[in-house]
């Protein structure tokens, strides 16, 4: 194989099965693969006063994306950081509490609304950056020729609801009610956030991403008229805008708890992947999607905790998926901390195996 940059070389397996291309065993990575399940993790953490100074002290956060890659070889590193950074950039009050998630302050008013500053947001996103870099070099630099770097930031809605709430919630019913009693505010703070995300990605790719993931964790809250309206139209525009800067890039997208309007999501934003979440049953996810999307998913979190032949089954369900089209393995949501890691090398194992 020749060396050479990305459009020259092979892809990596990640991209190639975004792309449509043959790709077997099938590519492997986890949501949340950095962070507190490892204890090379947890010592880094505890370097670090907070959460918010782990992801803006690039020297670390490259530090912890890597350190799976070094475990398990996973076939993507994703940026270390947090949905929530990018209202923090833009000048949003962000706080993590141990044991008590993400407090910010609740946005009521336009005025919020429009102190939200696209400008603060260019400088305070740069020690992200600087780690999307950090990540390209490390990865080239330890052998990890057939890793992907995946760059990532909160969909406007799922965002917005941390943002409206206040922190995290169960309905997240004061968003919805606001995008009910106050339109034209919260298309204003959606607006606002669909332009500062389009230019957060931009950046992530221009320092070195390789494909992106749009979180939309809580899009399964919305009826489907908000769904349309909130869910698939700005990931409509951010896929959009970012496809006309970068043609090639690959766009994955995950709309949480979509259910059936998974299909109206992937055929109305134009993503080369969908995320789905572990209630959706894989073949009807690709019966809504159809054949020209990639499948992202969606081991129960739970089933990885447990080990054993829990694991081993919902492996085997994602790689029966992955024989009958485009495929990623991963989990239905993010690691949870108390998983032991042998049971992650377990899957990893089990999934390269497979014939
Ligand atoms: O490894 C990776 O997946 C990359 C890093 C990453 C984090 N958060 C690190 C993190 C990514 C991609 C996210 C996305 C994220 N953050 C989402 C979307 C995916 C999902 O889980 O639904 C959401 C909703 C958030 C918001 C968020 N961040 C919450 C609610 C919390 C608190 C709950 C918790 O798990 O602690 C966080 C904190 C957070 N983000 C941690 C990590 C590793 C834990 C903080 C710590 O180590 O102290």
């Amino acid at each position: 194989m020749r060396i050479g940059t990305d459009d020259e070389a092979a892809d990596k397996p990640l991209l190639a099965a975004l792309r449509g291309q043959p790709v077997w065993p099938p590519p492997l990575w986890l949501m949340r693969q950095a962070g507190r399940y490892l204890p090379e993790y947890r010592a880094v953490r505890a370097r670090v006063p907070d959460f918010i100074a782990l992801c803006t002290t690039p020297e670390l956060a490259a530090e912890v994306t890597l350190q799976p890659i070094r475990r398990y070889r996973f076939d993507a590193a994703i940026l270390f950081s947090d949905i929530l950074m990018l209202p923090w950039a833009l000048g949003h009050g962000l706080a993590f509490r141990e044991g008590e998630g993400p407090v910010l302050p609740p946005l009521r008013t336009a005025a919020e609304v429009e102190r939200l500053d696209p400008e603060r947001a260019r400088g305070a996103i740069a020690p992200i950056l600087e780690t999307v870099r950090r990540v390209r070099d490390g990865l080239a630099a330890e052998g990890f020729a057939r890793t992907a770097l995946i760059g990532f930031a909160g969909a406007p809605f799922t965002v917005a609801c941390y943002m409206v709430e206040g922190g995290g919630s169960k309905e997240f019913a004061a968003t919805r009610t606001m995008a009910y009693t106050r339109p034209d505010l919260f298309a204003a703070l959606m607006a606002r956030l669909t332009d500062a995300t389009i230019a957060y990605l931009t950046a992530q790719v221009e320092a070195g991403a390789e494909t992106v993931m749009l979180f939309d964790s809580w899009a399964g809250v919305l009826s489907p008229q908000l769904f349309r309206r909130h869910a698939i139209a700005p990931a409509r525009r951010i896929v959009a805008a970012l496809r006309a800067s970068f043609p090639r890039l690959p766009v994955i997208g995950f709309p949480r708890l979509a259910g059936t309007m998974l299909g109206e999501y992937a055929a109305g934003t134009g993503v080369d992947g969908v995320g789905v979440d572990t209630a959706t049953e894989l073949g009807q996810a690709r019966r809504l999607v159809g054949a020209q999307v990639a499948l992202q998913g969606n081991i129960d979190p739970l089933a990885l905790l447990a080990g054993g032949a829990a694991l081993a089954d919902a492996a085997d369900d994602a790689l029966a998926a992955a024989r009958a089209g485009r495929f990623v393995v991963n989990l239905g949501h993010g690691i949870l901390p108390p998983t032991p890691p042998e049971h992650v090398a377990a899957l990893v194992a089990r999934v390269r195996a497979a014939a």
